[in-house]
């Protein structure tokens, strides 16, 4: 595998390849972020990896400084997973000057749920993933369905910008209690860990109220905020939304069998988890 760090000379190690893979992540890997590498391999070659915690897409309160950064052990599963070039820019690299034109999605996707916690949130992500996108040139790229509002967000800003990328979803990779796996786990203590399966059985329970044929959408939400929050969780959000366009569904769309998605962000401790289930 390649490990390269400037843009020009990652243009020149991928100059002619029509069917590069490409998978954006901010390191610390796991085992879905390798099911992605995995999937990429499916839809092209060669398959590239980046490795990059984006300033841009984090809050001033938020952990930047301490996200967790494991390039050494990165490298090593990246090699395995056939990786042909790990793209690695410091931010000098990658922001010479100031970052100042950006991308900023629409407010209807991202202004709610993660947006409306996270300010700016959407607007570092979808910047970075453009600017790698240029210097990439993928064929297609691969998005978890963990972060579902980001895959939507990344999705529509190809397709408004008529970028030629595929952007492919991959399932979300969960331990075997259910909790998704997640950089940010690492941060949770043994009693933490232990309690966060939680999350994911609560949008279960969701799911299947939903399922069961109940349409009080919002009772349904907040009865899962409550029972979060009586376990001492401090949520965000649990939103019950179309799959869409992530906006709420009116009695007609449930009714008329719309596609749905629960989605939620609640905060262990000092750790904010987020999760999704397709209902
Ligand atoms: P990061 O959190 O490192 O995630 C990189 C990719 O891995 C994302 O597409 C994310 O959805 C996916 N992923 C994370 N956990 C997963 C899991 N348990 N199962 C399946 N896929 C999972 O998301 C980012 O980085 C950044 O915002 C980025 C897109 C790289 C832009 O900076």
């Amino acid at each position: 595998m390649k490990i390269i760090s400037s843009i020009e000379e990652l243009r020149d190690q991928l100059r002619g390849q029509l069917r590069t893979a490409f998978v954006p992540t901010m390191g610390n890997l796991h085992e879905g972020h390798l099911s992605l590498m995995r999937l990429a391999r499916r839809h092209g070659d060669p398959v590239v990896a980046s490795i990059f915690v984006n300033r841009l897409q984090f809050g001033p309160n938020e952990d930047f400084e301490k996200y967790p950064r494991t390039f050494q052990a990165d490298v090593e599963k990246l090699e395995k997973e056939g990786v042909y070039v790990l793209f690695a820019p410091t931010e000098k690299d990658l922001y010479p000057e100031p970052q100042e034109y950006r991308v900023q999605p629409p407010d209807d996707l991202g202004g709610i749920l993660e947006g409306e916690f996270r300010p700016g949130f959407f607007n570092g992500v979808s910047t970075v993933v453009m600017k790698l996108f240029s210097c990439v040139q993928p064929k297609v790229a691969v998005f978890g369905k963990k972060d579902y509002q980001q895959l939507m967000i990344i999705r529509n800003m190809a397709k408004q910008f008529a970028l030629p990328t595929e952007i492919i979803a991959a399932e979300t990779w969960r331990a075997e209690d259910g909790l998704a796996l997640s950089s940010r786990n690492g941060y949770l203590s043994a009693d933490e860990r232990a309690e966060a399966p939680i999350l994911y059985q609560t949008l279960n329970r969701v799911a299947d109220e939903v399922r069961s044929g109940r349409t009080d959408i919002t009772q349904i939400e907040q009865e899962a905020m409550a029972t979060l929050a009586d376990r001492h969780w401090k949520p965000d959000y649990v939103a019950v939304r179309k799959r869409v366009n992530l906006q709420a569904p009116s009695t007609d769309d449930i009714a008329n069998k719309e596609a749905l998605v629960v989605l939620t962000a609640a905060k262990l401790g000092n750790t904010r988890l987020i999760d999704n289930l397709e209902i």
